[in-house]
């Protein structure tokens, strides 16, 4: 499916990633963020197929470089010919060449995760090829993603839950959302031990407002610290880590790639031994989910592993389940309520029918500071890939076309003010204009 480039905004869109393009990667943000994100750049590649497909596996190919030894896609890939103090943590901070036996030579990455939407945008890439050039593009990555999805399955769920274990919460990709508060507040910041550092994200968003706080930066960098002190072997420090969260939404992401990855393998050629893996890796991934699922509350939650307890707060994590897909009629309904209802996009205050990254509801909401209430544009495609998915059309074409009325009107912001429509954090940002993109292509 190729996009109408006289269609303004599609045009639009291609401009801008044309403009952060690096030529070997593009930036997430022109200024924010200097570098190339994982889940950001499969979000792109997503985007950028419908421009030109090579250039969208060569961005999928440009975060592979960055593939640990031990199977780790790292969350940040940095490019070496940005300065050191454009964007904090550098790569001096992570440090992972010297730490790291597993870190790859001659690229600089962070030492964390991100969620896995890699095959994702892969089998979406294979479906737009040939059929010999799928075949080759799933005989490139196949290997890179299996490896990938084991480390997720072993180092990040050694208590085979089928929920996946984030240790840090930029690993969410939901940096502040307040589903880490609690394990947040735990953390304390041993006087003197944080390396001093200067935040640089408040040079491109002047209001300090709409971006995590500086208790949180403390927090974040001390937890980099504890990592590094155990060479980011999370497998074998898992129990000294200070934060360990079960993420349902990275867990149902996973579910969702590794369906994609059956998809790849079968196109690959991948060993039936393997495919027996990913098919059980799914089994243990919904099983998973079902547990974290209170369906009295119509509410899905996270996992406290330090703290053996739920984490009760309505995100829009809770749609864990939609992402996952193979919904029973209960959760269904549910989940179609809880999304229709005041809770999320029924709520009377909202300028548009979108989902607020925080339900209005919740103490913690708020509705300008990053994931703590913004509506985010591209969590608005994933979920709209979601529910058509499941087969729910109309609720997917009414939040398609809400999404795109918004982008119209605050431009192709990062997030975005869920009652005023005000444009927060960067502008032009890369993977709100691949959904973009991806959003024309499909009409
Ligand atoms: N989202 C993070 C940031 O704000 C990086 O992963 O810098």
């Amino acid at each position: 499916m190729s996009v109408d480039q006289d269609n303004p905004m599609a045009a639009r869109a291609a401009a801008i990633l044309r403009a952060n393009d690096t030529g070997t990667s593009i930036k997430a943000a022109p200024a924010l963020y200097p570098h190339q994100w994982s889940w950001d750049a499969a979000f792109v590649s997503i985007g950028l197929a419908h421009l030109s497909l090579d250039r969208a596996i060569q961005e999928m190919r440009a975060l592979f470089r960055g593939q640990w030894k031990n199977g780790m896609l790292p969350h940040i890939v940095y490019s070496a010919d940005v300065p050191g103090g454009a964007y904090f943590p550098d790569a001096d901070r992570w440090d992972v060449a010297h730490i790291s036996p597993d870190a790859p030579g001659g690229i600089a990455t962070s030492g964390i995760i991100q969620p896995p939407i890699h095959a994702i945008a892969i089998r979406r890439i294979c479906d737009q090829a040939t059929p010999e050039h799928a075949r080759a593009i799933a005989s490139e990555f196949y290997g890179p993603l299996l490896e990938w999805h084991r480390y997720l399955a072993s180092a990040r769920d050694p208590e085979v839950s089928g929920l996946i274990t984030i240790v840090h919460p930029w690993e969410s990709g939901m940096d502040n959302s307040p589903r880490w508060d609690q394990a947040m507040a735990r953390i304390q910041v041993p006087q003197g031990e944080l390396m001093p550092f200067e935040r640089s994200d408040l040079a491109h968003v002047f209001d300090a407002s709409q971006r995590p706080t500086n208790e949180d930066y403390d927090r974040l960098m001390w937890i980099v610290e504890v990592l590094k002190q155990g060479s980011y072997r999370v497998d074998q420090i898992y129990d000294e880590l200070p934060f360990r969260v079960k993420d349902i939404f990275m867990s149902a992401m996973l579910v969702a790639a590794n369906e994609a990855l059956i998809r790849i393998a079968a196109l690959a050629d991948g060993d039936f031994d393997d495919l027996t893996i990913i098919e059980s890796w799914i089994d243990r991934g919904r099983r998973g989910l079902a547990e974290q699922w209170l369906p009295d509350q119509g509410l899905c939650c996270d996992w406290d592993v330090i703290d053996d307890s739920w984490i009760k707060v309505q995100t829009i994590a809770t749609f864990a389940p939609l992402l996952a897909g193979q919904l029973t009629a209960d959760t269904r309904t549910a989940l179609i309520r809880v999304w229709s209802s005041e809770v999320f996009t029924g709520h009377p205050g909202l300028r548009w029918a979108l989902p607020p990254s925080t339900s209005p509801g919740e103490p913690s909401f708020v509705p300008n500071r990053y994931w703590r209430g913004p509506v985010w544009p591209v969590m608005n495609w994933l979920l709209w890939w979601a529910w058509e998915r499941i087969g729910e059309g109309e609720i997917a074409a009414a939040l398609r076309g809400n999404a795109l009325d918004q982008i119209s009107s605050a431009g192709f912001a990062e997030y975005v003010e869920p009652f005023t429509g005000e444009a927060l954090g960067s502008d032009n940002q890369s993977w709100t204009a691949a959904v973009v993109l991806d959003w024309l292509a499909a009409s």
